[in-house]
């Protein structure tokens, strides 16, 4: 799942002079009425989806909720999309897309919670830059989460812990905490870390209302 082709799938569209094929769409606005089967926005985003076990697992055991994946790899998502359809999977979908660009598309305060799961590390300074996890970043999660709501991180990367505790206390707008457990499927590297014994972080973040 580490595996990546191109380094310009993790800068902004519009700082490239020109946009590669293999990049994915950036829209402004999507259509919701022709992606969920109740015609309503997502509630709830899991970016960085993967190939989606979270995902899907979350989405049949919350029919009430839409769920949307932010993939960058198209083949991931495509994946996504097909067990969806071929399993009649009405409230989740996958977007190809690079969340680096941020989340036009998602409404101001429309989301009850947002899964960022094992992000690719870019543990080199000079991949530093690809990590999706910034001041913007957090000012996106900030605007599209209803009052209250939820930022979900785990990570068996301390670097990256540490690294977001920084970018989060930086910011300033929600309080966070360790957690040993949650009530909430295992994604495909959760599984990976759980059959190899390797450690990993759980860490909770509600968005404060005062910011
Ligand atoms: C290590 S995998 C973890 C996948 C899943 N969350 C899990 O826990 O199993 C990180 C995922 O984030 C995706 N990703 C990395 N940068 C991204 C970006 N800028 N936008 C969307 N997805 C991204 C990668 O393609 C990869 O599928």
């Amino acid at each position: 799942m580490r595996h990546h082709t191109s380094p310009n799938l993790y800068m902004p569209v519009n700082t490239a002079a020109f946009t590669p094929e293999y990049y994915p769409p950036a829209p402004e606005v999507l259509d919701w009425s022709v992606i969920f089967a109740d015609g309503k926005p997502p509630s709830i985003l899991d970016i960085g989806c993967g190939r989606g076990a979270f995902l899907l697992e979350y989405a049949a055991n919350n029919p009430a909720d839409n769920i949307l994946g932010i993939e960058v790899r198209k083949h991931a998502a495509d994946w996504i999309n097909t067990v969806v359809s071929g399993e009649n999977i009405e409230n989740a979908t996958a977007l190809w897309y690079s969340v680096i660009n941020g989340l036009p598309f998602i409404r101001s305060q429309s989301i009850n919670s947002v899964f960022y799961f094992f992000p690719d590390p870019w543990i080199k300074k000079k991949h530093h830059k690809r990590r999706a996890f910034t001041q913007n970043f957090l000012r996106e999660i900030y605007r599209v989460l209803k009052p209250g709501g939820l930022l979900y991180l785990m990570t068996d990367v301390r670097e990256v812990d540490e690294y977001q505790k920084e970018t989060i206390a930086e910011f300033g707008g929600f309080s966070m905490e360790n957690v040993i457990s949650w009530n909430l499927p295992a994604t495909d590297q959760e599984r990976f870390c759980l059959r190899k014994n390797i450690p990993f972080v759980r860490t909770l973040c509600r968005k404060n209302d005062d910011n």
